[in-house]
């Protein structure tokens, strides 16, 4: 009754903001992300008919009474009816940082806990698991670039993710993550999509984001990094201004984010391939190619208030690396 299993970040190019299916977990728009090589989330899962609670660790401490129970929720969809557990998680980066992702800790949990428990989920049962717990989280089951489908109110296992194009089918992608003000985010994103739908522009977004996936299938079907650049940076801002329009408003931007989606934008009049994203904090993200990743990385490192900066390049999906 135990497996170890590990899964990685993904960054989305395509949003996913806001839900159908609160108590499901159902995505209002589709969203299509790459995952990454770098952060990446460990976790053993061992269920103990000795224990009389679960014990849930994150970087060798024990967790905080909300990601213990959010971990526990978890595990009782994996398998109902379920002994106590022990749980391992570590990430390769600081969690301090904000990078935290409930993506590759989800999946490496939905991953462990399947295995530990004797059951052979394929990618899609465990991406429909993965995603009850955290929406991104059901892309990081699979590497490279992957699409979230919305699936259809009241019906849990409709909306999982497929993979569009594996990481070694367009290797020469790089994203580069400018680390900006560090520390846990004020609004955790499931929060920030709550309100955004009191926000005027809730109603446009979701009416306008589905058309953006047949844009960015069609560029990575073409392997056309400027069309797909197109399509992050539109999807992101939109993002951002239906979540700054909500009441009170939702603004993830900081001064050196803002500062850094310039910098971005800017080296693209220079030659440069680099076209932003960014997510619900303060990090600006650029996807580039390998050529140009490390003078994308310094320019970022230049912005004030950016700390430092990490290269990653399409990373794999959820493993198991212990169990059945
Ligand atoms: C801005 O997957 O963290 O990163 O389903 O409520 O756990 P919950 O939300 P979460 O939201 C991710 C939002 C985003 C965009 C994206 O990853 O698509």
């Amino acid at each position: 009754m135990y497996a170890l299993a590990e899964a990685r970040a993904n960054i989305a190019l395509v949003k996913y903001w806001g839900k159908s299916d609160l108590a499901r977990n159902l995505p209002a728009v589709p969203s299509l992300s790459l995952t990454v090589d770098a952060l990446t989330t460990r976790t053993s899962v061992h269920f103990d008919p000795a224990r009389n609670a679960d014990a849930v660790w994150i970087d060798r401490k024990p967790a905080d009474p909300r990601a213990q129970e959010r971990v526990s929720r978890h595990l009782d969809r994996v398998l109902p009816g379920r002994m106590f557990a022990e749980v391992r998680s570590s990430n390769d980066f600081p969690t301090a940082a904000g990078l935290a992702s409930s993506a590759s800790a989800f999946a490496a949990l939905t991953l462990a806990a399947s295995a530990a428990a004797g059951a052979a989920h394929d990618g899609t049962k465990l991406s429909i698991l993965a995603r009850q717990a955290s929406g991104s989280a059901a892309r990081s089951i699979f590497g490279g670039l992957v699409l979230l489908g919305v699936g259809t109110p009241g019906q849990t296992d409709s909306s999982f993710a497929t993979p569009i194009a594996s990481e070694r089918d367009w290797p020469d992608l790089r994203l580069v993550i400018g680390i900006g003000i560090e520390g846990p985010k004020e609004i955790g994103s499931t929060d920030g999509m709550t309100r955004s739908e009191a926000s005027p522009y809730y109603a446009s977004w979701t009416a306008s984001a589905p058309a953006e996936i047949p844009r960015a299938v069609e560029a990575i079907e073409r392997r056309d990094l400027a069309a797909l650049g197109a399509v992050a940076e539109r999807s992101a801002l939109r993002m951002h201004a239906c979540a700054m329009a909500s009441d009170p408003g939702v603004v993830y931007l900081r001064g050196p984010t803002v500062e850094g989606l310039h910098v971005i934008q800017k080296l693209r009049t220079r030659g440069f391939h680099a076209w932003f994203t960014c997510d619900a904090g303060p990090h600006p993200k650029a996807l580039t190619t390998p050529a140009d990743a490390e003078y994308v990385a310094r320019a970022l490192a230049e912005v004030p208030g950016i700390r430092r900066t990490i290269i990653a390049a399409p990373g794999a999906g959820a493993l198991l690396l212990d169990g059945q």
